[in-house]
């Protein structure tokens, strides 16, 4: 059994952790980066000549809420299908988008299968389709789409302050560069990773320094998602430019499986997957418990062993059933690059730790 404490934690916002090696995963070519996932839907129905900016973006009703008010709030008009990660694909039916919409596609976690999609835009040829990525911009989804346009948030998986990437697959004219040069929320995060690295490294002794760090990540990410239109920081485009490192992905894949294999079988929770499609990276372990009340137990108990494990997605409005479901039961297992084996093992018995203590 491991029952070290990691002391800056386990999950939560990447600490700074040196300039990335080799060899790399390369982005797709041409490529615009942002500083926001968000931004790049708002930067293609900015486009002039684009047909985006006169229909409806049709968005599943999994996903993100702040996202989708950004969206709202930025003038786009919203309608939603229904969708869901424990689903194969989403429900057809509520997918009616007309001649000059479009219809925005999320690959949940990395696992989902893309040809459903494939299939669907051969039978929708005159519908604009965008995928999100964010979970896993090097799938083979990804790499195999014949979207219109890509777009991931790469600061959910490569520790930079900001960073997104947007990219045409059926190669369409890109929008230009984002003309918001404002790095004020991108600083902030940048100097609350340095300081989360130097808490680590000196074994959490201060507490101001904790207290710090965190304030830097609050206010930075409150700076950063209450812009318009930010183009990606120079540090982050910097950091970014030559792809993500392969060994990461290949860690979080290897970390994944041991995570799977460790947790067994339990009657608290269900893993949301046991496996993905070829050539797929898992974005990290995801439980579903089940009921609410033992999410809440597991989550908080977890936090007290320092282990933080956010959840995707907290969704208190609108209509579908099979959302509150999900939302009130999921939570994200951080298992990405930082961390080897003996932190998984760790994990792993808190979690039956709990388990056996409720
Ligand atoms: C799947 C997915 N897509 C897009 C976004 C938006 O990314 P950003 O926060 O960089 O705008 C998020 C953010 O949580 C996300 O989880």
């Amino acid at each position: 059994m491991n029952k070290k404490t990691k002391l800056s934690g386990i999950g939560s916002e990447f600490h700074w952790s040196g300039l990335p090696e080799g060899p790399f995963l390369p982005w797709p070519i041409p490529h615009l980066f942002l500083a926001l996932g968000r931004d790049a839907v708002c930067a293609l129905w900015g486009m002039k000549k684009n047909k985006f900016s006169r229909g409806v973006l049709f968005v599943p009703d999994y996903f993100c809420p702040d996202v989708c008010k950004f969206w709202k709030d930025s003038g786009i008009k919203i309608r939603r299908y229904e969708d869901d990660p424990r689903w194969p694909h989403p429900n057809w039916h509520t997918l009616t988008p007309a001649r000059g919409d479009c219809v925005l596609a999320v690959n949940y976690f990395g696992v989902r299968d893309g040809s459903v999609w494939k299939d669907w835009l051969k039978g929708n040829p005159r519908i604009s389709l965008v995928e999100d990525h964010s979970h896993d911009p090097f799938s083979s989804w990804a790499k195999n789409s014949i979207a219109d346009f890509c777009f991931a948030s790469i600061r959910k998986i490569f520790p930079v302050p900001d960073g997104a990437i947007l990219w045409s697959p059926r190669r369409h004219p890109m929008p230009p560069e984002l003309e918001n040069r404002d790095c004020s929320g991108s600083a902030l995060k940048l100097a609350g990773m340095i300081l989360k690295k130097e808490y680590g490294d000196t074994k959490g002794t201060s507490l101001l320094l904790k207290d710090t760090f965190r304030k830097f990540q609050v206010e930075g990410e409150k700076l950063l998602s209450e812009s318009k239109g930010l183009n990606i920081s120079p540090w982050s485009r910097y950091l970014l430019l030559n792809g993500i490192p392969q060994s990461w992905r290949i860690q979080r894949k290897k970390n994944v499986r041991l995570l799977l294999e460790l947790l067994q079988e339990n009657a608290d929770f269900r893993p949301l997957f046991l496996d993905w499609p070829l050539g797929h990276c898992p974005f990290n372990v995801i439980l579903v418990f089940k009921t609410n009340r033992y999410r809440e137990i597991f989550r908080s108990r977890l936090i007290s062993k320092a282990v933080f494990t956010p959840i995707h997605w907290k969704i208190d409005s609108g209509k579908g059933t099979h959302v509150f479901d999900l939302s009130s039961r999921i939570l994200t297992i951080p298992v990405d690059h930082r961390y080897s084996s003996s932190d998984l093992y760790f994990i792993a018995d808190n979690i039956k730790e709990i388990s056996d203590g409720i």
